[in-house]
C-alpha cells in the first residue's frame, strides 16, 4: 500500500475528509482560529488519540453521520490553553489541559471548558490523551452502572483495546477476578503478562463454554461487551444471577437486532451505554465521575495506557494501522513532531 505523508500546512490546520469512504481523502487543511466564547477556552493542541469511531467516520459508516457534511474528528486531546473566554474561572492561559474537544487533529481548537481537566504534571501530553474517552467509559460502566465489587467476576471483551485495558486496570484495582478476550496470540500473551488468569480468544465463540467451565456453571457477575451478533448473545449467557451486562459496542442496537428476554429471568440488568448522551443528560453526574477518576490519575493510582505515536503528517497511516487491529492500547497523533 502506498505510504504518503500528508503536507502539514502552516498553523492553523485541521484534518478533514470531503469524501468519506476512502482514507486517501483525509487531508490537513488550513483553517481559522476562533476566539473563545462564554464558557470556552482556546487550546494549542500537542496530542490527540485516535478512536475507533474516527475510522468509521472516515470510512463513512459511522451510525447517524450526515453524508453531505465535511467530516472532522472530535474526541481525546491534550494541549496548552492560549485564550480564555468569559465565565471560565478554572483555567488560565498557559495551563496544560486534557479532555474532549470538538476537533482533534488540528493545531488549535476552541472547546467548552466543561469537558476539560487539568493535565496531571507527571504525565506527558501523549500519555494524557490515552485517558479521557476510554477510561471515562470504563469508569462510568464498571463503577457507576455495574458497581463492580471486590471478589466479583468480570468478562472483558477485546481487552487489549483502549476501553478494555482501562477496564482491566479498574477491575484489578477493585480486586475483581478477570476473564479477558483478545484476537491474537500476541494480545493474549500481553494480557497474561498483566497477571490476568483467564485469557480467551475474542474471535471464537468457545469463550462462553470456557467461562462456564472455569466458574463451574455459575458464570460471571459483569460483562463489558463490544462484540456483536452471536458473540453478544453468548456473552449474555455467561452472566450469573443478578449479573450486569454493559453494552458499549452498540452495533446490534443500531441494527435493531432482537434479543430474547428469557435470560433476564435471572435478575439481569442490561445497560446500553452512550457516554456522550449520558453526559448531555446528566452533566453533573458524569463530570463528577470524571473528577473522581482524574484524582486517581493525579495520585498515580491509575496509569495511562500503552500507546504508539504517529506524527500528524502520518495521520493516515495511523488510521490504516488501527484498521489492522494489531495495536495494544491507544494510537496517538502528535501535533508537535513536524507541525
Ligand atoms: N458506548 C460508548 O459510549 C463507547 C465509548 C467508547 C468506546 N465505545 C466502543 O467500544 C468499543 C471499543 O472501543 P475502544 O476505544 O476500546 O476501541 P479500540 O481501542 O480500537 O479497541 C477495539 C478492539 O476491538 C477489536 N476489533 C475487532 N474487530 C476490529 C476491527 N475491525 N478494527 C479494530 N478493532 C477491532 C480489537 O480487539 P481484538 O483484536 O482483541 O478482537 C481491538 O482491540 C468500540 O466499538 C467503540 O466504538 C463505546
Amino acid at each position: 500500500m502506498e505510504f504518503r505523508k500528508r503536507v502539514v500546512p502552516a498553523s492553523p490546520f485541521r484534518l478533514e475528509s470531503h469524501n468519506p469512504g476512502s482514507l486517501d481523502d483525509l487531508t490537513l487543511q488550513p483553517t481559522e482560529r476562533r476566539r473563545p466564547g462564554a464558557g470556552e477556552v482556546e487550546i494549542r493542541l500537542h496530542s490527540a488519540a485516535l478512536n475507533f469511531r474516527d475510522v468509521l467516520k472516515a470510512l463513512g459508516v459511522y451510525p447517524g453521520a450526515n453524508p453531505d457534511e465535511v467530516v472532522t474528528f472530535g474526541g481525546d486531546a491534550a494541549g496548552t490553553v492560549v485564550a480564555v473566554g468569559p465565565g471560565v474561572s478554572q483555567f488560565r492561559s498557559g495551563d496544560e489541559v486534557m479532555g474532549f474537544v470538538p476537533v482533534t487533529y488540528s493545531s488549535h481548537v476552541t472547546a467548552s471548558a466543561r469537558f476539560l481537566s487539568r493535565k496531571p504534571g507527571h504525565l506527558t501530553f501523549d500519555e494524557a490523551v490515552t485517558i479521557p474517552a476510554v477510561f471515562l467509559t470504563a469508569y462510568y460502566a464498571l463503577i457507576h452502572l455495574a458497581r463492580l465489587q471486590c471478589g466479583e467476576r468480570i468478562l472483558i471483551h477485546a481487552a487489549t483495546g483502549g476501553v478494555g485495558l482501562a477496564a482491566v486496570q479498574l477491575s484489578q484495582r477493585i480486586g475483581a477476578e478477570i476473564f479477558a478476550t483478545a484476537g491474537s496470540p500476541e494480545k493474549r500473551d500481553y494480557l497474561r503478562s498483566l497477571g490476568i488468569q483467564h485469557v480467551m480468544d475474542s474471535r471464537s465463540l468457545a469463550f462462553a463454554d470456557e467461562v462456564m467451565e472455569i466458574t463451574k456453571g455459575s458464570g460471571v457477575n459483569v460483562v463489558l461487551n463490544s462484540l456483536a451478533g452471536e458473540f453478544l448473545t453468548k456473552s449474555l449467557g455467561t452472566l450469573g444471577v443478578c449479573g450486569r451486562f454493559l453494552e458499549i459496542g452498540k452495533r446490534d442496537i443500531y441494527d435493531n437486532r432482537p434479543l430474547g428476554l428469557y435470560p433476564f429471568r435471572n435478575n439481569l440488568a442490561f445497560f446500553a451505554i452512550d457516554l456522550e448522551q449520558a453526559w448531555d443528560v446528566y452533566p453533573d453526574v458524569i463530570t463528577g465521575l470524571n473528577e473522581e477518576m482524574m484524582e486517581l490519575f493525579a495520585r498515580d493510582e491509575l496509569r495511562p495506557l500503552p500507546y504508539r505515536v504517529f506524527p500528524v503528517s502520518e495521520v493516515v497511516e495511523a488510521f490504516r494501522y488501527i484498521r489492522q487491529t494489531r495495536q495494544i492500547g491507544k494510537v496517538v497523533i502528535s501535533m508537535d513532531c513536524d507541525a
